[in-house]
């Protein structure tokens, strides 16, 4: 188990070098392989994570606790609303507080533009311990990172030439965040895949974010573009990641996002469009998926649909990021 890692920030993939991430995915893959095999790994007895979530979630919120668990720590759950943050208690205060009581901090923020990022960052600057990403508004790193590992195990090492198809999809429910579309163009492509990002004119990213996955595709000597047609990205993908997300300027407005998103109900990942890919395609979800809105259950449930290995890739992988930073 490597140490250099101690002590880090997990705030974007961005900010992880290759080798780093490689680490991550290597202990990741071990820690699989040992709790399939019943080998205990308890790294972290004893340490404490703090799980502090603005947001809703089932699977980030289970991996992490089942997580430290498994390591021989624990996990304390923070709800930011029934915390002294939500009578205004600072980052700062929250940071070095609770830095004096574990070894981790978790953070998920990722519902308003422009805020959970920096917040994540504020906390960070002001603890002694690593802070998690647990979900931002600009990254969803522990999402991307399991999606990578499930990537390579279904299709190895050496990922040269593989297309992914990050797309846009309908949803009548809520405005979810872009995080991960935003997560998965910018990490996919340092790892040898072509990116095609498909959304409609209203559904954009944060530019800069555009500008990060150009550049890293530009390096990796990798493709990315971007069309506005599920049809288009998704011929003769390998991978497709069809989810939906809200509209940057209305995350304060949602119900102005959903009207909008009502013109687009036809962006539905199903059989037909499947037909387009590799015949060995993938069909992937970070979950929650809206069926019958985002994705048919035909798709969902049938032979191309790798989501279960992809939700429990999260247990494996935040183990992964947990034992090694903390
Ligand atoms: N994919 C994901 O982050 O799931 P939750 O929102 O349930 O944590």
């Amino acid at each position: 188990m490597t140490h250099s890692l101690k002590g880090r920030d997990y705030i974007t993939t961005q900010e992880w070098a290759l080798e780093n991430l490689e680490t991550l995915l290597d202990v990741s893959t071990q820690l699989k392989e040992e709790r399939k095999t019943g080998i205990p790994h308890r790294l972290l007895l004893d340490k404490t994570v703090f799980l502090l979530f603005f947001d809703k979630s089932t699977r980030t919120r289970n991996s992490f606790e089942a997580g430290i668990t498994q390591l021989g720590g624990h996990a304390h759950f923070i709800d930011s609303s029934t915390s002294q943050i939500s009578h205004g208690e600072s980052a700062k205060d929250t940071g070095v507080i609770l830095s004096r009581y574990g070894e981790g901090i978790a953070i998920r923020h990722d519902l308003v533009p422009g805020e959970g990022n920096s917040y994540m960052r504020e906390v960070a600057k002001w603890a002694d311990v690593p802070v998690i990403n647990m979900q931002c508004d600009v990254d969803h790193p522990c999402q991307t990172l399991a999606d990578l590992m499930t990537i390579r195990e279904k299709f190895g090492k050496n990922l040269k030439g593989l297309k992914i198809a990050v797309s846009w999809a309908y949803t009548p429910t809520y405005a979810k965040p872009v995080s991960v579309p935003q997560g998965l163009i910018t990490l996919m492509p340092r790892f040898g895949i072509d990116v095609v990002l498909a959304h409609p004119p209203e559904f954009g990213l944060m530019e800069e974010q555009i500008e990060i996955a150009r550049l890293n595709a530009k390096k990796a000597g990798t493709e990315f573009r971007i069309v506005d047609s599920m049809e288009e990205a998704f011929d003769g993908a390998h991978v497709v990641y069809p989810k939906s997300w809200g509209v940057l300027e209305l995350f304060g407005e949602p119900q102005k996002a959903l009207e909008i998103a009502k013109k687009y109900e036809n962006w539905i990942c199903d059989e037909k469009k499947m037909k387009l890919t590799d015949k060995d395609s993938i069909y992937m979800h970070c979950l929650p998926a809206d069926r019958g809105g985002e994705v048919t259950d035909a798709v969902i449930d049938g032979p191309h649909s790798v989501v279960y290995d992809e939700a429990e890739n999260r247990l494996h992988t935040c183990k992964a990021i947990m034992s090694s930073t903390m």
